[in-house]
């Protein structure tokens, strides 16, 4: 059976307090909306439709970034989450499988959770997924009776004896196509907040004698976020099942609680992750690595053996081979570093390649921007860069040539050559202490003026 998710994301939002639209407010560095579609993923769609409405440029925009074949839908007016789906109707014209209702705002929802609706359609035509709640709150009500799904009832529209029911409505549904837009067709909108809610589908199908039946997933699947505290308490269940995720897969995390995950970081086999470490998008650490405390990462790819931190930041295009030191203050961005090189200390590398067990000197810098452009460095094999030097690019230093410490670069060094470009030293026979008496007797002669 051919699949299709619409993933609502239309709402305002109103209590994230945000100019951004709620569904790309970031969950561990993803767009909440990210997390959604990547959960519908697992079912494989054959089409995926975004509802967007307030923020759609946005959206749209966004969506075009995660997943090229999605395909977002205006809907104007935010007339409820009935109104949201038909929004949908014209680009499921003639579409003969399933759709699944996802909320862009509710990203925690499990594949196998999903599957488990999927093949809960199987015996009955309307499939919605409920949970027990802990606290019912505002959540819509489950009627049953056995396994047939009767109703939903809204908490505004719930009399005494439905606001007692606990099972309640995460908002995520299944059904056929035709049919559910049929009956989105007949959904009217008299009820206590004058929407068109797509939970009246139940008792609709119901009084076509049609089969509903409620799955039932724990609470925490359907966390929605509505507020920037819950937008937080989704980020500490996102952190805190990777941690799990990492550990379990042979990574060891000094501090769990300490390292802030991105969506999408992967670490491997037996490597240590010291406290307070940060990882940005877009990182990858191979096996037996290590990341010392305080470390910075983002857009970069750590060899099998490398040691990082305490206090490195890596950037986008940093890329460290086996066995690579980089040490404290030290921050690489786009640069290849080469296998057994080191850099140590109070270092920035930029736009640069490395030469294998090169040694990078203490404060060195690559000085890669003119003010407009940049320019890269090219450090050959086994190359010693002195400590404080600047190396001012575009420049290449050969294999094992050498600068000597404080130099400014500014000529291509050959291999093998040493380069030494500072000032000489001339030395000024007593001097300083004559400086020194000269500028004592100033200051004793100004106090004296003042008083
Ligand atoms: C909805 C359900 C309720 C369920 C709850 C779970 C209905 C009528 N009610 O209520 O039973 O317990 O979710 O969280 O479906 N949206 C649009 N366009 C609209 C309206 C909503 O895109 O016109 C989107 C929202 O952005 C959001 C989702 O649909 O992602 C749910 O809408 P929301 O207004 O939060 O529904 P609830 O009142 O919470
Ligand atoms: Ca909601």
């Amino acid at each position: 059976m051919s699949i299709a998710l619409v993933i609502l994301a239309a709402g305002k939002g109103t209590r994230m307090n945000s100019d951004l639209p709620k569904v790309l407010h970031p969950i561990a560095q993803a767009p909440m909306l990210e997390h959604a579609m990547a959960a519908g993923r697992a079912l494989a769609p054959e089409r995926t439709i975004i509802v967007a409405g307030h923020g759609s440029d946005e959206v749209r925009m966004a969506v075009a970034g995660i997943d090229e074949e999605a395909e977002v839908v205006l809907q104007e007016e935010q007339l409820g989450t009935a109104h949201a789906v038909d929004q949908a109707r014209g680009a499921l014209d003639g579409f003969e499988g399933d759709v699944v209702v996802l909320y862009g705002d509710t990203p925690f929802v499990s594949a196998e959770t999903l599957e488990r609706m999927i093949d809960a359609r199987q015996r009955a035509d309307l499939v919605v997924l409920g949970f027990e709640a802990a606290d019912p709150g505002r959540y819509g009500r489950l009627v049953m009776e056995g396994d047939s799904l009767e109703r939903i009832v809204e908490f505004k529209d719930a009399g005494e004896a439905e606001r007692a029911i606990s099972f309640c409505n995460s908002g995520l549904m299944a059904g056929k196509s035709s049919a559910m837009f049929d009956l989105i067709a007949k959904v009217g909108n008299k009820n206590a907040s004058g929407e068109y809610y797509l939970t009246d589908l139940v008792e609709l199908a119901r009084r076509e004698d049609m089969k509903v039946t409620a799955v039932s997933c724990d609470e925490a699947e359907t966390l929605g976020v509505n507020s920037r505290a819950e937008l937080a308490q989704a980020d500490a269940l996102f952190q805190a099942r990777a941690r799990s995720e990492l550990m379990e897969l042979g990574v060891t995390l000094m501090a769990p609680e300490t390292v802030y995950l991105a969506f999408d970081t992967h670490i491997g086999r037996d490597t240590v992750i010291e406290p307070n470490v940060v990882f940005g998008p877009g990182v990858t650490v191979e096996s037996g690595a290590l990341i010392r405390a305080f470390s910075h990462l983002e857009g970069c790819h750590v060899s099998r053996g490398a040691k990082v931190g305490p206090y490195a930041r890596l950037r986008p295009g940093a890329e460290l081979a086996e066995n690579t030191h980089i040490g404290n203050f030290v921050e690489i961005k786009n640069a290849e570093i080469a296998e057994g090189a080191k850099v140590n200390h109070l270092s920035y590398i930029g736009d640069a390649t490395v030469g294998e067990a090169a040694n990078i000197g203490a404060g060195t810098i690559t000085c890669n921007y003119d003010g407009v452009m940049k320019h890269r460095t090219e450090i050959g094999a086994r190359a010693f860069i002195g400590s404080n030097t600047m190396l001012v690019a575009p420049v290449r230093i050969g294999n094992e040539a050498m600068t000597a410490t404080g130099a400014v670069v500014t000529k291509n060094v050959e291999d093998g050559d040493l380069a030494i470009a500072r000032a000489e030293q001339t030395n000024k026979p007593g001097r300083a202490r004559k400086l020194m008496d000269m500028l004592r007797a100033k200051k004793a002669r100004l106090q004296k003026g003042a008083m």
